[in-house]
Parts: C-alpha cells; structure tokens; sequence
C-alpha cells in the first residue's frame, strides 16, 4: 500500500517537523509535513477528534475564516474558486469530517481522496498550493481552538493534513519513476 511506501518520508518529516516546531512562523512555506497515516498513535486520533468536535459546531465561521486567510496567504488562489465559497466551504469541512472519522483506517478513504486530488487539477490546483491551504488549515485551527491548540494537537494536525495531503497528491502528479 501507498502508506507503508511513504514511511521512510514520513520519517524523515517526523524529524523535521521536530526540528522546526518551535521556528516555524504560521503563513510561509513548510507549514505542513507530509507524514503517514500508520504514524499517528491512538493519543494523536484522539487529540485530532477532541478538536475537531470543537471546531464543528463553529464549521460556517471556520469554513469563512479558512477563505479569508487562504486568500490573504495567496491572492492568487482566489480565482480557483468559481463557485459560492459557503458552498464549497461546506464541502470542505464535511469531507475533513469523513476523514477525521476514518483516522484508523486510511486505506478506506484513499480512492476518495486520490479522485479528489485528481479532480483539484481540473481546478487548476498545484502541488505547491497543499502547502498555503495546510497553512490556512492550520490557523483556523489555532484560531478556532485557543489555548486548546497545544503543540501536541498541533502536530498531530500536521501529521494528519500532511498524509491527506500526500494521497491527494500522489493521485494528481505522480512523480516519474
Ligand atoms: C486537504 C486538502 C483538500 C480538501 C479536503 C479539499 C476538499 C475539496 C472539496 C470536497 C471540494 C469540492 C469538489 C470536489 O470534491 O472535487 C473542493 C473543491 C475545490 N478545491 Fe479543494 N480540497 C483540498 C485541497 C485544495 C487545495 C490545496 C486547493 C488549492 C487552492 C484547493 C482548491 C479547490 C478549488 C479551486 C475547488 C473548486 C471550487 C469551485 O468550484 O469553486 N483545494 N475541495
């Protein structure tokens, strides 16, 4: 399977993600790591869970927020989307919600989400542009969660968008053997 092929990378990620949590300034390139799934222990779904519920009853802001900041990241992505961004903002959180159910068994939302990547290129999407959402992503999150978004949710957070990420990804610009 595709995940286990992405544990040396996520490795790898691991450690930089380590390295870099405390540099890191939210909004610039390497915001996220790619990681594998099989990489996030029981305590990490929890925490991911625990914070999402929080978020959830708050998704109609959050969805705004995550525009709002995405655009302020890059005003080049606003283009990209056509449609009513309430719409599409909903469409967002529901399948963030799918995947956030689904943290013990990847496997079973893979072909959705590599679809999904292949789909974002007839949007116009670049693999670079995984990089601003994740950003984005990630400071809703901070936003949305207060003192609640400690290191720990955070990196469990970063580790999950990044195995999302990856999968989407590998599905729309597969590397050249
Ligand atoms: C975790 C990663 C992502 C998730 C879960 C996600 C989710 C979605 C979903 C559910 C849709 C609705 C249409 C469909 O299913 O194909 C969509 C559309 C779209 N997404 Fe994403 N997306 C992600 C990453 C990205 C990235 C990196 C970009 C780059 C800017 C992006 C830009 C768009 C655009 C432009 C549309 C079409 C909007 C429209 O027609 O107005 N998405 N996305």
């Amino acid at each position: 399977m595709m995940y286990g092929i992405l544990l040396v990378a996520a490795g790898l990620a691991i450690v930089l993600l380590l390295q870099n949590k405390r540099k890191r300034e939210r909004g610039g390139a390497g915001e996220y790591v790619e990681a594998a799934p099989s990489l996030l222990s029981e305590q990490q779904i929890k925490l991911i869970r625990d914070s999402w519920k929080r978020v959830v009853p708050m998704r109609k802001q959050a969805a705004e927020l995550f525009y709002a900041r995405l655009f302020e990241l890059d005003p080049e992505l606003k283009p990209l989307f056509r449609g009513k961004l309430d719409f599409q903002g909903d469409k967002l959180m529901t399948t963030l919600n799918v995947v956030v159910n689904s943290l013990e068994d990847l496997d079973s939302v893979e072909t959705m989400l590599q679809a999904m990547g292949e789909r974002h290129i007839t949007y116009g999407v670049d693999a670079a542009h995984y990089e601003t959402v994740g950003a984005a992503l990630l400071w809703v999150l901070e936003q949305g969660l207060g003192a609640y978004f400690t290191p720990e949710v955070e990196e469990a957070w970063v580790i999950a968008y990044g195995a999302i990420a990856t999968t989407m990804k590998a599905a729309a610009y597969p590397q050249p053997a």
